[in-house]
């Protein structure tokens, strides 16, 4: 026999010699809930999401100290407002919850890279990504001042990436644009330019509070049947000058990733969503699954399909017990 393929995988020193993708502690990147709430030292588990909470301002700063001391390179902010209204203006307010805790951050852990998302879903009394309309559609134009504005805030509250996950046409132009005229040419934007209607973020819902109060995203986040599609995507958010380029789901589409990261020459980004955080949790919890292994594994499976970066819950705890090393 000429070939022997098991004569690679005999000792673990030679399978990880020939070893193809490595998961890296820089390809990670953790979300955090940021709650606005007077009360300090607040922990909220989110139920559908365990080992996730949302976090009062002071008890972030501790979370987020505890992972960069292990190793944490970049997150990605997510606000809960005390207060919403039909035109989410807390996303936009300068002393908004996502702005304060850019500021602590960055004073904190200056060379932390910290990413805020920008939407208005978490904003809005309606729970919709942009403004509706008189007739309850979700309108696009008008909508794209106000995520350029949340933009502007954000950039200008110290954020080192602006990542828009709202999915009206056009975005990343109007925030680019913004962004130039502001003075924020050099902040990058790492846009959701592939993003799925999918189900798989049910539990975020839960943990941002940001569920739709009528109909779903279907009009704006994309068809999970369609692949071709997100080649248009991509590419429309390439054109408007998105730096970085992000598939979501990340799991269940890694023909995407692979379709993507082939055909752009940018750098690709996937997110690995809450449910399927949850789904591994919770078949862990059962014992029917090997948690540790599944979690790098679907890691893992995301790198090798063209993601370069990943947006995971599992990055802490991975960085935290030196799971990688
Ligand atoms: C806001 C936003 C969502 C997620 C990231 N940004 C929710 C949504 O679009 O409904 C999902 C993240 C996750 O499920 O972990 N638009
Ligand atoms: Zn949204």
């Amino acid at each position: 026999m000429l070939y022997r393929g098991r004569r690679l995988r005999k000792s673990a020193a030679l399978r990880e010699m020939v070893r193809e993708t490595k998961l890296l502690p820089e390809d990670l990147v953790m979300p955090y809930f940021v709650l606005e709430t007077e009360r300090s030292n607040v922990r909220h588990p989110v139920a559908s999401m365990p080992g996730q909470f949302q976090l009062s301002p002071d008890a972030l700063e501790e979370t987020v100290g505890a992972a960069v001391d292990a190793g944490l390179r970049s997150c990605i902010l997510f606000g809960i407002p005390e207060k919403k209204d039909p035109v989410g203006s807390m996303a936009y307010a300068e002393n908004g919850i996502v702005q304060q805790a850019i500021r602590r951050l960055k004073k904190c852990f200056p060379l932390l890279h910290v990413i805020t998302d920008v939407c208005l879903c978490e904003y809005t009394s309606h729970g919709h990504c942009g403004l509706v309309s008189p007739e309850g559609e979700i309108h696009n134009d008008s909508s794209l001042r106000l995520l350029a504005d949340t933009a502007v805030s954000h950039a200008g509250a110290g954020a080192d990436m602006i990542a828009p996950s709202d999915m009206m046409d056009g975005r990343v132009g109007a925030l680019r644009a913004a962004l130039d005229e502001k003075g924020f040419a050099s902040v990058p934007i790492m846009s959701y330019a592939v993003k799925y209607a999918s189900a798989y973020y049910g539990p975020f819902r839960e943990a941002a509070g940001s569920a739709p109060q009528f109909g779903d995203r279907k009009s704006y986040q994309m068809d999970p049947a369609n692949r071709r599609e997100a080649l248009r995507e991509a590419r429309a958010d390439a054109e408007e000058g998105a730096d970085i380029l992000m598939v979501k789901p990340a799991g269940p589409y890694l023909d995407i990733i692979r379709g993507v990261s082939e055909t752009f020459d940018l750098p690709v980004a996937a997110y690995q969503v809450s449910g399927e955080y949850s789904m591994i949790m919770s078949a862990a919890s059962h014992g029917w699954i090997d948690r540790d292994a599944v979690m790098l594994e679907s890691l893992i499976s995301v790198k090798r399909a063209g993601a370069g970066i990943i947006l995971s819950y599992f990055t802490q705890e991975i960085l935290q017990r030196g799971i990688l090393s």
